[in-house]
């Protein structure tokens, strides 16, 4: 019996595949797909069934043709890993393995599997041998030895080499492999290709494998399906043949007739545009991080600042920075080209000054917040050491339930090392797996526990979920993220729930003037990122 369990953020517990039931899983899908390919349809394995992935092969699986009948069987292939492999059972019911504010994403699955059944999923890799299509969204990590130092770190791209020697390794000659991973410039051509080349040669196949090229533009949230199937998409292939098989597939399952394609001559230029679109993302919030605490130091509310400049048409897309820049691409993607340039690419000498320092910049951002709450908790007369803290939100941005490299973990990290007691609430977190498994998670030796002291209780932390309970007697609130249900807060509730006055930082502008007046009126103290003007307003209460 196998003891080796996987367990979902329900908390369902699902044994792990035997050695002896991979057989009869792939006899079983196969028959599936010899039924699927007398009908006309493609199929299309989509590996890893993450965050992108299990949206994609729902939008790949909910494709038609001309005639409004399905066009697509697709397969989602996860590795059966302790952390992942709850994932296949719960696909297969017609469950999301992705919580989503977006309302199409439930439906959409839950269609595909049990209705069109035009979706399943599996663990076992043979089911490439039956692809006509592979489309490959395994993670492509950067791992960080420093908290504020992008070029010590490495790329780590085990599970992206071991995905694609697999794919080669099963795939039939003509099968199309489309890699979607955000992967460091050069990745397609010169470490992608090769591997495949190898194996292809060894299993006596002489034609060239067909590497495509297209990077997702997935935000997850309210438009999760509609940023990936009604999006602009960038491509390229390594060859004609390989881009125009690419072209097509793009054309036939998202809606490039409203979102043309981009399509680029070389891998190295859709890998490129990638990069360079997140890298020119993370630098405009970096760039605000001086300015915001020039706003703090001179009597400047930046989010006036910004609502004023974001008038001018050409500066429409200027942003305010909360506790840090989260989520999976934006604290990694500049990482992966500075990071190739060298170790793909061959050169010696060193370019890059602004795509690192963003990355810094935005990684330590949250630490000034943990002097924000000290100097709020000194005015108000108390010591930040053994100070109850309350944080709101644990997720990397509004409305998601996703705490890849959010910023509110390093306001906690940092709060927990000056020694506060820490309480997390999120709507949409269950689990906070970077505190909860920081031994492990993300890997073996990656935790950001390691660039800070006393982090050892945090593995206790528990998002909680009933906002009047969480607030009950805080010493400090934190608004850390800007969810729905926290920018309605009214002063007069919070402070009732809480039970006397508080400590109230705000590190979103989610505070308008009337209500940080409010929480001066009643008793509390209020600091925020960039909002110089509290100072201003805390006098004009005090002296009316
Ligand atoms: N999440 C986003 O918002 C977003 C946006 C744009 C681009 N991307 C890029 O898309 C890619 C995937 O990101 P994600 O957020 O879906 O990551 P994820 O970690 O949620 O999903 C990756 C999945 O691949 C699986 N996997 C790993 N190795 C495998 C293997 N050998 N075989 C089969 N499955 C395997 C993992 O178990 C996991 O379920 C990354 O390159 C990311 O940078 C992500």
């Amino acid at each position: 019996m196998n003891e080796t369990f996987s367990i979902s953020p329900g908390g369902e517990k699902f044994s792990l595949p035997e050695p002896s039931e991979y057989k009869a899983e792939f006899e079983r899908i196969k028959n599936r797909v010899d039924q699927e390919r007398a009908r006309g349809r493609e199929i299309v394995v989509v590996m890893g069934v993450g965050f992108v992935g299990a949206v994609m092969a729902a939008i790949v699986a909910d494709t038609v043709n001309e005639k409004g009948e399905p066009s697509k069987f697709v397969i989602g292939m996860q590795r059966p890993s302790v952390r992942s492999y709850w994932k296949i059972p719960l696909l297969n019911r017609g469950v999301s393995p992705v919580k989503a504010e977006d309302p199409e994403v439930d439906p959409m699955i839950a269609r595909c599997v049990n209705e069109k059944k035009t979706l399943m999923a599996t663990y076992t890799y043979d089911v490439l041998k039956l692809a006509d299509v592979v489309v490959v969204d395994v993670q492509c990590d950067y791992i960080k030895k420093e908290l504020s130092n992008v070029r010590s770190g490495r790329t780590d791209m085990a599970a992206l080499e071991s995905s694609l020697a697999l794919i080669a390794e099963h795939i039939p000659p003509e099968a199309l492999v489309l890699i979607e991973t955000t992967v460091a410039p050069g990745t397609t051509e010169q470490v992608a290709y090769p591997i495949m080349k190898k194996i292809f040669k060894r299993r006596g196949i002489g034609s060239e494998p067909l590497l495509a090229h297209s990077y997702e533009r997935v935000m997850p949230g309210r438009n999760y399906v509609a940023s990936i199937r009604d999006f602009w998409r960038v491509c390229s292939g390594i060859n004609d043949k390989a881009r125009k098989r690419a072209v097509k597939f793009l054309n036939e399952v998202l809606n490039t007739d409203e979102y043309p394609l981009t399509v680029m001559d070389r891998p190295i230029e859709s890998e490129t545009a990638k990069i360079v679109e997140n890298s020119y993302r993370a630098t405009i919030l970096a760039f605000m991080d001086e300015w915001s605490l020039f706003a703090e130091r001179n009597g400047v509310d930046l989010i006036k600042v910004i609502q004023a400049i974001k008038v001018r048409p050409t500066h429409s897309n200027i942003i305010f920075p909360g506790p840090g820049i989260g989520g999976y691409c934006l604290p990694k993607d500049g990482a992966l080209g500075v990071w190739a340039y060298k170790h793909i690419l061959g050169f010696e000498d060193d370019i890059f000054k602004i795509t690192p320092l963003a990355i810094e910049i935005n990684d330590t951002r949250g630490l000034h917040v943990g002097q924000l709450t000290r100097d709020a908790l000194r005015n108000m007369g108390q010591p930040i050491a053994g100070a109850d803290v309350l944080v709101l939100g644990a997720a990397y941005r509004q409305n998601v339930g996703d705490t890849r490299y959010s910023g509110s973990e390093i306001v906690i990290r940092k709060l927990a090392e000056m020694g506060a007691e820490i309480k997390v609430h999120d709507p949409y977190v269950e689990h906070w797996w970077e505190f909860e498994q920081q031994d492990t998670y993300p890997g073996e030796g990656q935790s950001k526990a390691q660039f800070f002291r006393n982090q050892e209780k945090l593995k206790d932390l528990r998002v909680e979920h009933n906002l009047d309970n969480a607030l009950h007697d805080a010493e400090a609130v934190i608004f850390a993220v800007p969810h729905e249900k926290y920018l309605d807060l009214d002063p007069d509730r919070v402070v009732k729930l809480i039970g006397h006055p508080a400590a109230v930082i705000d590190c979103f502008g989610i505070l308008t003037d009337d209500k940080i007046k409010r929480y001066f009126e009643l008793g509390c103290e209020v600091k925020g990122l960039g909002r110089g003007h509290i100072q201003r307003l805390k006098e004009a209460t005090r002296k009316g």
